[in-house]
């Protein structure tokens, strides 16, 4: 863990240069806009450590599967986010010497993210090997407004010298992957320009051919007076600079505003790629760096209206649900339904940049009660389109019958994941995908989706249960054997609780909407069952007969569920007997040790309990809870969130504060050690479900929201707003009372600590 960072409620710090953990500075200062991100790389040359990052959405690299083994069954390829082109490029040269921080005295650095605002600023005074000192002030912003386009503003004061500064404004799409797995690069050069102050590069992938067009224009002022100036057009394969020289004196200060245009063949054609970058780039400079950044500025307001929690009397906690929330939505915005959320988002690389369970799974309720009712739909509408994928997936390991087995990590609805215990057996990520229409459809009343799309991924997913349990001659019930749960620290374990439960949940769930469809949309009804050959009678049939006798594993005594059948059979011990210093186990202990012992990775039976919570009383949550989380090493960020809302529920307020602020601050405070491969993006959704399910107690039944707020004694008020069905609502909680703000034209019904209530428009209850 290091608590370098400063607390501020709305901006990341950094004071003094952290050079040793500049590669996790780098991943917590990113900034992004749904459509492109950057790691907090220098503009400015940088020989030391360093983790080069610029990514677009959407484009990705199949890179040629690597095992030591080969398996039947596994992809051919793992789906690479693509490194592309660094655009942030400026060298900057002091009479002829590389400004380079890591060869300089660097003083009163400070390097912030300013989320209310959407940029980031870095400032230092360097000290060259020469004795010349310069200052030095960066800001660059993502556009959230106009999404292809990053704009960059780099002052540099001459402090005590004259002499002259070159300054080289670059494009480089001569980048390679850190994860690549041949040492291969990607991209290949397909054209580049250099005039006096713009330039442009073009490059495009080998395999999948997708073209990344960078146009950058930039103009240069000394002491705020635009300069005229000839530039040395600079042009290599996959590289183009213009580089110009001015002279200062002491106390002079030049300045480069460089706005740049990414274009993607996502969504340009090739042969107009250029010529859209051009026109594009010039909207973007007739608008110029001060009105875009004014522009970035309220649109981030308007962002920030409909997601901002407020917490009172805990700054580190505040600043950690805004940098959530900053990052959720600097990677997924919902506006285009062909993209989706990696787990690291812009900000790395491990992980592919990929779709995998934990957007059904922890960021569509995030996405749900923050924005617009699409962006969920959207989030749903890029499985449908894959089931034909997941469809193949399926009949590649021997499932037949239009079965699908959902990728595990995909780009393009492909499985792309080749780690066996992964790729084959962690299946239950098929029941995310199921329940997250069901999530959907509870939260939004959007029943018509399930006739429109969601039937149809339904009766795939059973199909594949259905397939995947086996009859058990000596149990005389169904069991499912072979599988991963989320705690990926044990695999091949027979009937894993978890998996088992999601998947019966889901037949039940398919019969259900069956009846639904065929009951109120008996047009689409019939079109679904010609279209899947869905045999009403012996395919529901031999569904309930799975149901009434799937074999759950328990344990009576202890009034447990069973992670698995083997599970007390392991030496049984607790996290707090592990030595500190073997923690992350995953970095110290033999991939043998971790998988024979009883720790767990992340909330397997308790993701269960979180999942299907109103099914159980409270006495067997805690009985669970208590048993199962001080074996849980939450060496998944996924996983301190779910046992803080559980926490919650069951008035371990102080647990619940302590789980919360690991997820909250895993990548601010570095917790699990790896934020330097990238920010724990997914998580962060469950940060803010840690607040509105764990602390704000809200759930969904029969049709309306229930409230059971509490507060952590180190708060001394928190609140956070959502949408429900066209209703807009504001809850503020302190330790004497609860505030429900209903901002929406129409009344709405609540239950409030199990009380009916009903907030008229416009209208506020306090209880
Ligand atoms: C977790 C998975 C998760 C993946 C991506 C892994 O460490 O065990 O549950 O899907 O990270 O976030």
């Amino acid at each position: 863990m290091k608590e370098y960072l400063k607390h501020d409620a709305w901006n990341i710090i950094e004071e003094g240069f952290h050079a040793s953990n500049n590669e996790i500075s780098e991943s917590v200062f990113s900034i992004g806009n749904g459509r492109m991100g950057h790691r907090a790389n220098f503009e400015e040359y940088y020989s030391g450590s360093t983790f080069q990052g610029s990514y677009i959405a959407g484009l990705y690299y199949p890179d040629k599967t690597r095992v030591g083994w080969w398996k039947n069954g596994y992809p051919e390829y793992f789906a690479k986010v693509l490194n592309s082109t660094n655009w942030i490029g400026i060298d900057v040269k002091i009479d002829g010497e590389t400004l380079d921080l890591a060869l300089c005295e660097v003083n009163d650095f400070v390097r912030t993210l300013n989320m209310k605002e959407g940029y980031l600023d870095r400032s230092f005074e360097a000290t060259l090997v020469s004795g010349k000192i310069v200052k030095i002030h960066a800001r660059r912003f993502c556009s959230i407004v106009d999404d292809e386009i990053g704009a960059i503003r780099y002052s540099i004061t001459a402090l005590n010298f004259s002499g002259t500064i070159s300054l080289t404004p670059y494009l480089d799409a001569d980048i390679i992957n850190k994860d690549t797995n041949y040492d291969e690069k990607f991209w290949i050069g397909i054209h580049s320009e250099a005039k006096r102050t713009k330039a442009s590069v073009i490059a495009e992938t080998k395999k999948t051919k997708f073209q990344l067009c960078s146009t950058m224009k930039f103009k240069i002022f000394k002491n705020e007076e635009e300069l005229d100036f000839e530039s040395q057009k600079i042009k290599k394969e996959k590289y183009v600079a213009c580089s110009a020289d001015f002279h200062v004196v002491d106390g002079d200060t030049l300045k480069i505003e460089k706005i740049v245009a990414n274009l993607s063949s996502l969504n340009h054609p090739t042969e107009e790629i250029l010529d859209n970058s051009y026109e594009v780039l010039k909207k973007a400079c007739t608008k110029g760096f001060d009105q875009m950044l004014q522009e970035q500025s309220d649109a981030w307001a308007a962002k920030w209206k409909e997601s901002d929690i407020t917490i009172e009397g805990d700054v580190s906690a505040q600043q950690a649900i805004r940098f959530n929330i900053f990052q959720l939505y600097q990677t997924y915005t919902g506006e285009d339904e062909r993209l989706n959320i990696g787990p690291k988002g812009f900000t790395g690389e491990k992980y592919g940049g990929s779709t995998y369970w934990d957007t059904e799974a922890y960021c569509l309720p995030f996405y749900m009660a923050t924005a617009n009712e699409k962006v969920g739909r959207n989030l749903l509408v890029y499985r449908y389109k894959h089931l034909q994928k997941a469809i193949e997936n399926a009949a590649k390991l021997g499932f037949k019958d239009g079965a699908a087995l959902y990728p595990m990590v995909t780009m393009n609805g492909e499985e792309c994941h080749n780690e066996w215990e992964i790729t084959f057996e962690e299946i239950h990520r098929n029941g995310a995908i199921a329940f997250a229409i069901y999530d959907y459809i509870r939260y939004t009343g959007d029943q018509d989706y399930l006739a429109e799309h969601g039937l149809e991924v339904l009766i795939a997913i059973s199909r594949f249960w259905a397939q995947r349990v086996h009859f058990s001659e000596q149990r005389g019930m169904y069991v499912m054997h072979g599988v991963t749960g989320p705690n990926e620290y044990e695999n091949n374990i027979n009937n894993n609780w978890y998996t088992s439960t999601i998947a019966m949940w889901c037949l039940k769930y398919t019969i259900e909407s069956l009846e639904f469809v065929q009951n109120n949309h008996p047009e689409r009804f019939t079109a679904i069952s010609e279209k899947t050959k869905f045999y009403e009678y012996t395919e529901r049939n031999e569904w309930k007969k799975i149901l009434d006798n799937m074999y759950l594993p328990e344990d009576k005594e202890l009034g447990i569920f069973l992670q698995q059948d083997g599970y007390l059979d392991k030496e049984q011990k607790m996290v707090t007997e592990i030595d500190p210093s073997e923690v992350p186990v995953w970095q110290h202990w033999s991939w043998d040790r971790i998988l024979r012992s009883c720790f767990i990775k992340q909330a397997d039976v308790l993701q269960g309990i979180y999942l299907f919570e109103e099914r159980f009383d409270e006495d067997t949550i805690r009985r669970n809870f208590d048993f199962y989380e001080p074996r849980t090493l939450h060496e998944s960020s996924l996983s301190p969130c779910i046992h803080s809302i559980l926490a919650a529920k069951l008035g371990k307020i102080d647990q619940a504060y302590k789980f919360y602020l690991r997820t909250a601050r895993l990548d601010l405070d570095d917790y699990n050690n790896d934020t330097e491969d990238g920010c724990h993006i997914t998580s962060m959704a469950g940060t803010w479900t840690s607040i509105v399910k764990g602390f704000g107690g809200m759930r969904v039944y029969d049709d309306i929201l229930h409230f059971n707020p509490v507060i952590p004694k180190e708060w001394e008020a928190y609140s956070f707003k959502i949408r429900f069905r066209g209703a807009i609502l504001k809850i503020k909680v302190d330790h004497a009372k609860v505030v429900v703000l209903n901002e929406s034209n129409h009344d709405i019904q609540i239950k409030m600590h199990g009380k009916d209530q009903t907030i008229l428009a416009k209208a506020e209850l306090a209880v």
